[in-house]
């Protein structure tokens, strides 16, 4: 046996927890991937949202769904994931974050903890039970840490009664590795009910 290596986990939750047919969030789209791999996912009866407030990268994205002929499962928005609920209201089944600068692209335009925190609560309330957020957690770059931290304080105070929340990081690599946080909802929320 080998322990999954952390974006081979972060695949494996989604997988999990995700079924054909059901909506689904890539908060942050980058280079697309996440928003491929997910449109895959969820079948031809299925959507993705995906964000991110660079037009290089929902270019990147959609031209990534064209080569597989995937584009009408996806809508790729040009805005904040902190502005979530500005676009849908209905329920999702999960969402996947990874946090950082996109690769290749301006080190200085990175996701911020005060905006991802905006975005886990209003996806929290979106969220079906069961249904599961994942975040790759990159910290190694400048203002990493500031985030990482910021998102560790806000998910470790989440009640305990409606969700639960993972670690899962190597604790022997060098140069900051990145980790994952994964939330769980297994109730639903006080403000929803
Ligand atoms: C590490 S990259 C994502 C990589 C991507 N998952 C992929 O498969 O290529 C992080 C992305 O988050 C985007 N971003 C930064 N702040 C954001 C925000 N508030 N809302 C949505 N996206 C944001 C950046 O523009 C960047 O493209």
């Amino acid at each position: 046996m080998k322990l999954q290596r952390v974006l081979q986990y972060a695949k494996f939750l989604l997988t999990e927890s995700i079924e054909k047919g059901e909506v689904v969030v890539d908060a942050t789209a980058g280079n697309g991937h996440d928003t491929l791999f997910l449109a895959e996912l969820v079948g031809e009866n299925g959507h993705v949202y995906s964000f991110d407030i660079q037009q290089d990268a929902v270019n990147a994205t959609i031209n990534r769904l064209k080569e597989s002929g995937l584009e009408n499962r996806a809508t790729v928005i040009l805005d904040g994931h902190q502005h979530v609920t500005k676009y849908f209201s209905g329920e999702i089944a999960g969402a996947v974050f990874n946090l950082g600068y996109l690769p290749g692209a301006n080190h200085e335009i990175i996701t911020k903890g005060e905006t991802t925190i905006q975005a886990i609560e209003g996806l929290l309330n979106l969220l079906k039970v069961n249904g599961m957020i994942v975040l790759v957690i990159y910290h190694g770059h400048e203002g990493g840490k500031a985030e990482r931290d910021a998102v560790l304080n806000y998910v470790s105070n989440l009640p305990q009664k409606y969700v639960q929340v993972l670690k899962y990081e190597f604790l022997n690599q060098k140069n900051d590795p990145p980790f994952i946080v994964a939330i769980e909802k297994t109730k639903k929320l006080p403000k929803e009910s």
